[in-house]
């Protein structure tokens, strides 16, 4: 920490690992429920909920944001489980948009609930929101998700649409080989239709159902590939933020914009500038984090702010370097899967 303490930028020091890497982005989970049951995420059967008491209060998600807003994080993204089953989502959303020098509040979702909540989400200061669509076929949309609601995710995509400051709007796809090929050009007539960047991201061993292995991912070069031969060829869109997690692609002709979200195989580790927060409040500086850190019971055994910051700035410290996927043995999967840390 004494090495941490010596950087100070102005009077704030920013929140930084040991590697360097200075922390911008958190991710909170608000919930591990779901009303979906995507095959690379959960079981068929749900997973064990966490009980009321066990996951944060919206005034402890509101203190901890506060407090990551002054300690140097820029960024918001809320997640779950399914973050719009949580009730009183806008509420929450209204609570943190008012938090100063928050730049960017988010949200990533299955859709199934949006067509009601675009209109109070964007009323209360969302500003941005990812949707997770992984097919555009009825009955594949149901193969993968087990739920028959295709329909009901467009049309929330559509309500989306009617609130401007919610702004872009992403399409996230998962991208699974024997599967995801068939679903390419689809996408790509839908991202040159409507004003969606669509991104394909590459299956991560963080499924419940451990069903993941290497043959199982379509890499972005292979989805990239088959965009160039069946639509027509891409140019890589300059990025300006180094964190980002997907590179992306405008077709030449302007029209249509794809992401790739390659952490299989283009990892990203060295640029991450996230944290997650899960619902219960356990602090995770990497999603495949081994260590997290309980910052629900310092706040409820009565930590003052400053207490919590350290513990915080300690955590973070020893954020990981990288994920072990590509490392054969060294690779341990989390106990945790996807829904139970937010993505
Ligand atoms: P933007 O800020 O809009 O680019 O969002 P995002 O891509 O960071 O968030 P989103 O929730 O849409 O996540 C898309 C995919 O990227 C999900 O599968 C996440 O699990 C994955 N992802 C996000 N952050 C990380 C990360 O730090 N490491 C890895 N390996 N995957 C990540
Ligand atoms: N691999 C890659 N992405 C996943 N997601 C859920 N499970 C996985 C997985 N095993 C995606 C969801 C959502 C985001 C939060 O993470 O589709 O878009
Ligand atoms: Fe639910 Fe998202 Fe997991 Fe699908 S990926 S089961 S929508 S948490």
């Amino acid at each position: 920490m004494a090495e941490q303490s010596k950087i100070e930028f102005g009077n704030k020091v920013p929140l930084v690992d040991s590697y360097g890497r200075a922390i911008k982005n958190v991710r909170i989970s608000i919930t591990d429920k779901c009303n979906f049951r995507c095959i690379y995420c959960m079981p068929a059967e749900g997973l064990e909920w966490l009980k009321k008491d066990q996951i944060l209060t919206f005034e402890e998600i509101e203190r901890l944001t506060r407090l990551l807003v002054r300690m140097g994080i820029e960024q918001v993204r809320l997640t779950g489980g399914e973050p719009t089953v949580r009730k009183d989502l806008p509420l929450l959303v209204k609570k943190l948009s008012e938090i100063e020098g928050l730049k960017s509040l988010s949200l990533t979702t299955n859709g199934y609930l949006l067509k009601n909540l675009a209109k109070p989400l964007a009323d209360a200061g969302l500003t941005r929101i990812n949707v997770s669509i992984d097919s555009l076929v009825r009955d594949r949309f149901f193969q993968l998700t087990r739920r028959d609601s295709l329909q009901q995710v467009m049309d929330g995509l559509e309500e989306l649409e009617k609130h401007p400051s919610i702004t872009p709007i992403k399409i996230n796809a998962v991208a699974m080989k024997n599967f995801t090929e068939q679903e390419v050009v689809g996408f790509a007539h839908l991202a040159r239709r409507k004003p969606y960047v669509v991104r394909f991201i590459e299956f991560m061993p963080l499924d419940a159902d451990e069903i993941w292995d290497r043959d199982k991912v379509l890499t972005g070069d292979e989805i990239r590939a088959i965009l160039e031969r069946e639509v027509m060829p891409l140019e890589l869109v300059p990025s300006l933020d180094p964190a980002e997690t997907s590179t992306r692609y405008r077709f030449i002709d302007g029209v249509g914009e794809m992401g790739f979200i390659n952490p299989v195989s283009h990892p990203f580790c060295s640029a991450c500038d996230r944290i997650r927060i899960t619902a219960e409040g356990m602090l995770r500086t990497c999603l495949f984090a081994h260590i997290e850190t309980d910052l629900k019971t310092v706040m409820r055994e009565g930590a003052s702010d400053e207490v919590l910051e350290e513990t915080i700035r300690r955590a973070v410290w020893k954020k990981e370097m990288k994920h072990f996927i590509n490392d054969g043995e060294a690779f341990k999967r989390t106990k945790r899967s996807m829904s139970q840390i937010g993505g």
